[in-house]
């Protein structure tokens, strides 16, 4: 029996913060751990260049990132986890991909849609600042899933609509060259948790209310501080269903705990005691991973090794699949 192929990408742009992790690293980690699935990680760093071109900042991302996902407990023996600019087998086969995707298909990618829909409110070209990266975006997206035959792509909501793109370019692919692709099938979990913010929206960058995931514990303890309450004062009870400081206590605490918080909060306990509890539970859990964190950033060679050593492992699997593809277009040798 072979096992399922579960794939995905992170995008390597900006500096992982705790949504990240309840939402989208700790439930990857954990599933990467199944046996009965061959796991698939991979740092889209290609994808990074459609929405970064500082060179440093492209470069410190990866480097974050990667160190961020091993330090939390990714298994690089387990796992398949590499960096997808190691495989240059994915950006050939997404040339030839891309002669046989409809623009009409492109043109209805949301993201891209969006970007020209901003421009249109703003009274510019409808193409200004796009580049052919942005639009031709699912497309790349397509070969990183294709290459390895994969079957389950977990992805937020956001990018079901690529999955579904990838699977229609491989159908087509297969009707007119020949069954040469499984396809995939996108994998959405409804429970996975969307952590708030500071100000009790979704935690995301581009709200800025971000609690950072690493760095100094103060740093955590300062955000956690900030994050946004009402006024009752200590003895008054207070509703923990509509508390960001209890939503974010949910994400680390088990059973026991939870009940306990909310007993603590109809009891009236002090704004100011709830968030240096939160503090000293976050903490916890993230602390040994600190420490990680700290020692592979001062050591970037160690994740410089198991990048290189992911991509080598996995070179074969994606050496034969291209193989396979230039002789079904007709990329062949001459004798
Ligand atoms: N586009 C995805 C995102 O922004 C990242 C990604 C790139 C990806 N290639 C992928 C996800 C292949 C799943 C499969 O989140």
């Amino acid at each position: 029996m072979s096992s399922t192929r579960v794939l995905t990408g992170i995008t390597t742009t900006g500096t992982p913060h705790l949504g990240n992790y309840v939402g989208a690293i700790r439930p990857a980690i954990a599933a990467s751990r199944d046996p009965s699935v061959d796991a698939y990680l991979f740092l889209a760093d290609y994808h990074a260049l459609i929405k970064n071109q500082n060179p440093d900042e492209v470069a410190q991302s990866s480097r974050e990132i990667a160190a961020t996902w091993l330090a939390l407990g990714l298994d690089p023996e387990k796992t398949y986890f590499y960096r997808q600019s190691d495989i240059p087998e994915i950006t050939e086969l997404s040339w030839v991909l891309t002669c046989l995707a409809a623009k009409g298909l492109m043109n209805r990618a949301h993201a891209y849609k969006a970007a020209v829909q901003a421009n249109e409110e703003s009274d510019e070209d409808p193409d200004f600042g796009i580049t052919m990266g942005l639009f031709s975006y699912p497309i790349l997206m397509a070969a990183d899933i294709l290459i390895f035959n994969a079957h389950q792509v977990p992805v937020g909501r956001d990018q079901i609509q690529h999955v579904e793109m990838a699977r229609d370019i491989a159908q087509r692919f297969n009707h007119h060259y020949g069954e040469t692709f499984t396809l995939p099938e996108a994998v959405v979990d409804d429970h996975v948790a969307v952590l708030q913010g500071l100000d009790g929206r979704k935690m995301s960058k581009s709200y800025g209310n971000i609690i950072p995931l690493f760095g100094k514990p103060k740093q955590l303890q300062k955000a956690i501080n900030k994050i946004k309450t009402n006024l009752l004062e200590p003895g008054e009870p207070k509703d923990p269903d509509d508390s960001t400081v209890f939503q974010v206590w949910c994400a680390f605490a088990d059973e026991a705990e939870r009940e306990q918080m909310r007993q603590a909060f109809a009891d009236g306990i002090a704004w100011g005691e709830a968030k240096k509890q939160l503090f000293e539970r976050v903490n916890d859990e993230l602390a040994p991973s600190r420490d990680i964190y700290d020692r592979l950033m001062a050591n970037p060679e160690e994740v410089e090794v198991i990048l290189e050593q992911g991509a080598e492992r996995l070179r074969p699997q994606s050496t034969a699949l291209l193989e396979k593809v230039r002789h079904a277009v007709g990329l062949r040798a001459y004798c």
